[in-house]
C-alpha cells in the first residue's frame, strides 16, 4: 500500500513567502528554497526550480501576492495596480504551459471583483484564491488517477506503464497528473512497473521521475530516451501515460520535447498512449495544437549539460523545450471529469466546459 509519505509538498504559502524544493538541485540534494519576491519567483519559474504546468499555476498563483503582502499601504486601489502589474510580469515567464495564464487570469479576476474591501480583506481574498487553485489541483489530479485504474488489469504479471518528463507530484501541488495513475494504480493494488524516459536534455525523467517513484516504493525503471523503441518492441510496456501542458480545442497535447516521438512509436508498435491532465492545462481558445507557443530554451541545455561541455562551444542549436502530440495519435485524454476516448474537438469540448 503506498503510503502519504508519496505526497511531496512541492510548495507552500508560509506566512509571506513561498518555500518551495528546488528541482534543479534533485535527486542529489533536497533543499527547500524560500521564495520572498516576484521578481526570485518569476527566475525560479524560468530556471526550473518549480516546474511542471500545475505546479507553474500553482507557484505563480502564490508568487502574485508576494509583492503586496508585506506593502503597508492602506488603499486597495494602489494595492490592486500594483498586483495586476506583478501578475503580468509573472505571466512572462515561460510562454507554453497555459495554467500559469490560467492561474493568474483567475487571481486578477478575484482582485478586480473584490477593489470594495479594506486593504487587509483584499489580501486574504487573494490568498484564498492561491490557496483554492492549489487544493483544486489536488482534488483534480486525485480525480485522475481514480479514472484512469479501470484502464489498469488486475492481474499476477507486471503491467508496463512508459512515461516521459516529470508529471508527477513535483510537477503538480503534490499528487501528479500522469503518475497520479501510478499512484492510484499502486494503491489499489495493481501491480505495476514504471519506465521512465531520461527527457533529454533537463532529464526530468532520471532526475525527478525517477526519484520520486523511488519515494513512492514503485518499481520504476530509468531508460535513456532513445531506447523507447526497444522497449516497446520487446512487448514490456503496456500503456503510455504523459502529462500535458497545454490542450488545444481539438485534443492536440502540447508536453516536453520527445513526448511526439513516444507517441509515433507507441502507435508503430500499438501500445495505447494516454495523456492525463485537469481541466486547467485545455486551452480552449486554440482551435489545434499548431497555435501552442512553443518554449525555446539556451543552448548551454544541450551542449553544457549540468556544467559539462559535450559539444563544440560555438556550434549552432536549437532547443524547443515542447512538441505537441496529434490528437491522432492520441488513445484518451485523462481529466478529472472522465477519459476523453479519441479525443476530438466535440469530444474535449462536451468533457471540458
Ligand atoms: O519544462 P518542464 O519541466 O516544466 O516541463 C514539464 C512537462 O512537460 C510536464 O510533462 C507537464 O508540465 C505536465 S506536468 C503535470
Amino acid at each position: 500500500m503506498v503510503k502519504n509519505k508519496i505526497m511531496i509538498p512541492t510548495l507552500k504559502w508560509n506566512n509571506g513567502v513561498v518555500d518551495m524544493i528546488d528541482q534543479t538541485l534533485l535527486p542529489e540534494i533536497y533543499k527547500v528554497i524560500s521564495v520572498k519576491t516576484v521578481k526570485q519567483m518569476w527566475d525560479d519559474i524560468k530556471r526550473l526550480a518549480v516546474r511542471g504546468a500545475p505546479a507553474i499555476g500553482c507557484s505563480a498563483a502564490y508568487g502574485s501576492l508576494l509583492g503586496i503582502w508585506k506593502d503597508r499601504s492602506k488603499s486597495t486601489i494602489s494595492l490592486y495596480e500594483k498586483f495586476v502589474k506583478d501578475a503580468d510580469y509573472l505571466a512572462t515567464s515561460r510562454p507554453t504551459a497555459v495554467n500559469l495564464f490560467w492561474a493568474l487570469e483567475r487571481m486578477k479576476k478575484t482582485a478586480a471583483e473584490s477593489l470594495e474591501l479594506d486593504a487587509d480583506a483584499f489580501k486574504k481574498i487573494l490568498l484564498k484564491e492561491a490557496d483554492t487553485i492549489f487544493v483544486e489541483d489536488d482534488r483534480m489530479c486525485r480525480a485522475m488517477g481514480q479514472h484512469a485504474l479501470k484502464l489498469i488489469p488486475k492481474r499476477k504479471s507486471e503491467f508496463g506503464i512508459l512515461t516521459h518528463c516529470n508529471a508527477g507530484g513535483l510537477a503538480t501541488s503534490g499528487y501528479g497528473t500522469a503518475l497520479s495513475v501510478m499512484y492510484a494504480a499502486a494503491e489499489a493494488g495493481r501491480n505495476i512497473h514504471v519506465y521512465s524516459d531520461e527527457t533529454r536534455p533537463l532529464l526530468q525523467g532520471s532526475r525527478l521521475t525517477a526519484w520520486e517513484l523511488e519515494q513512492a516504493k514503485i518499481p520504476v525503471t530509468l531508460i535513456c530516451d532513445n531506447m523507447a523503441s526497444q522497449v516497446m518492441k520487446e512487448g514490456r510496456i503496456n500503456m503510455i501515460v504523459v502529462g500535458a501542458d497545454r490542450i488545444a480545442a481539438n485534443g492536440d497535447a502540447a508536453n516536453k520535447i520527445g513526448t511526439c516521438g513516444v507517441a509515433i512509436l507507441a502507435k508503430y508498435y500499438g501500445v495505447p498512449f494516454y495523456v492525463a491532465a485537469p481541466s486547467s492545462t485545455f486551452d480552449l481558445t486554440l482551435k489545434d495544437g499548431s497555435l501552442i507557443p512553443i518554449e525555446e530554451r539556451g543552448g548551454e541545455e544541450i551542449k553544457c549539460g549540468f556544467g559539462k561541455w559535450t559539444a563544440p562551444r560555438k556550434v549552432d542549436f536549437y532547443n524547443p523545450a515542447f512538441d505537441v502530440t496529434p490528437a491522432k495519435l492520441i488513445t484518451g485524454i485523462i481529466t478529472e471529469k472522465g477519459i476523453i476516448e479519441n479525443p476530438t474537438m466535440a469530444k474535449v469540448k462536451k468533457m471540458i466546459k
